[in-house]
């Protein structure tokens, strides 16, 4: 079974049970999210360090490595 969610308006597909960081990262992207001008991503891994955060269905502020990936999330950049 698959999921397909969108960022940003760009389609990517992903395994069910993944989490946004793992669709994402499976689909060749690092980082998706701007800090004071730099590109973040996942860095703890672990919903430590809030870098990988991303706005999920209007909700800002999800950790998209703790957040299963739901088919049909609309995904959008943060920047902070
Ligand atoms: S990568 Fe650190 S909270 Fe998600």
């Amino acid at each position: 079974m698959s999921v397909t969610v969108r960022i940003d308006g760009e389609r990517v597909t992903g395994a069910d049970g993944q989490t946004i960081a793992g669709v994402l990262i499976a689909a060749g992207r690092r980082s998706w999210r701007s800090a004071d001008g730099a590109e973040r991503g996942v860095f703890c891994g672990i919903g430590v360090c809030q870098d990988c955060v991303v706005t999920v269905n209007g909700v800002p502020g999800v950790r998209a490595c703790q957040r299963t990936a739901c088919d049909g999330d609309e995904i959008t950049r943060e920047v902070r």
